[in-house]
């Protein structure tokens, strides 16, 4: 199974900020955007990511994350040189990808909740039987959003991207599961009116052949797409106030790597001495502390 991060786009929403930087690698309280798709991924215990960014942007990402080593995985890179939509991600990555299933996360959301890695997981394996999953989430804006609608046993009937007249309050996350195959499918689709390869047009294709599964993410998850200021600093509230609570750092690819015997005690280590001038390298050094 491969992944994608899509971190790309002009972030001409929270303009003046990202007029400098890429918007997925601005903090989100105490780690870069990026970490929060990237461990998802790491999650779904899967290690070989690319990572698509805008051709400005790229040097900074490898600049962070380099080749992945540190954090055991397999990272690549490709540029996307215009934002021509999101499953334009499949036909970038359409080499990487090869004949694996792939899931593709957008590099702004971020998923917290109790019994994710088991959906993560599920999800997998439905990708790799040849079911496409997509997660819903209830919001109270769904004509902002790409929506699913369900029938009374949860089956998707049907998706829309940002309908006038939403038939649900259930969003598409911004997280995609696809069997392989899914380059093929996203060379089809046909541009919408505003000129973008869309996910939900992807999705619909599964769709129309039965091939896609509706999970939904209900009470007790937290989502959010950090596009814009607002949702960014209730993300960074709700992260500080959970690591405080519960004294630890979410969303810690060290942590998550160290855990499934990805990376070694001295790689650890390293991280944790490059980081210890604060609460994130003090909570690597307790992650080493409890092992030994
Ligand atoms: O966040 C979930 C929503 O994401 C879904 O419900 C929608 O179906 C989906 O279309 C998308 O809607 P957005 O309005 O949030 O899409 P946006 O154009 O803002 O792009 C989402 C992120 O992906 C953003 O961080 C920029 C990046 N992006 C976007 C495009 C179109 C790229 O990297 N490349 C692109 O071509």
């Amino acid at each position: 199974m491969r992944g994608i991060i899509l971190a790309g786009g002009s972030g001409t929403r929270i303009y003046p900020i990202t007029e400098g930087i890429s918007k997925q690698l601005m903090p989100i309280y105490d780690k870069p955007m990026i970490f929060y798709p990237l461990t998802t991924l790491m999650l779904a215990d899967i290690r070989d990511i690319l990572i698509i960014t805008t051709p400005n942007d790229q040097a900074s990402f490898q600049h962070l994350l380099g080749d992945g080593s540190k954090f055991g995985l397999s990272l690549e890179y490709a540029v996307q040189p215009e934002p021509r939509g999101l499953a334009d991600a499949f036909i970038v990555g359409e080499e990487f990808i090869g004949d694996s299933p792939c899931a593709m996360i957008l590099g702004d959301n971020i998923f917290y909740g109790n019994g994710f890695t088991r959906l993560l997981q599920q999800a997998k394996q439905d990708a790799e039987a040849g079911f496409a999953t997509n997660f819903g989430f209830r919001v109270h804006d769904p004509e902002r959003f790409g929506i699913m609608e369900l029938d009374a046993d949860g089956h998707i009937l049907s998706v829309e991207e940002k309908p006038t007249s939403p038939k649900s309050d259930f969003a598409v996350t911004g997280l995609y599961f696809y069997p392989a195959g899914v380059s093929k499918y996203a060379k089809q689709v046909i541009p919408s009116a505003r000129g973008e390869v869309e996910i939900s047009t992807l999705n619909d294709m599964y769709l129309q052949e039965g091939r896609l599964n509706g999970q939904l993410l209900g009470n007790g998850f937290c989502w959010f797409d950090t596009g814009t200021f607002d949702s960014q600093m209730d993300a960074a509230v709700m992260i500080r106030a959970l690591e405080t609570n519960q004294s630890r750092i979410i969303a810690c690819p060290e942590q998550i790597a160290f855990d499934k015997g990805w990376i070694t005690a001295e790689q650890l280590m390293e991280r944790a001495e490059l980081l210890k001038k604060n609460s994130y390298g003090a909570f690597l050094h307790k992650v080493l502390e409890a092992r030994s």
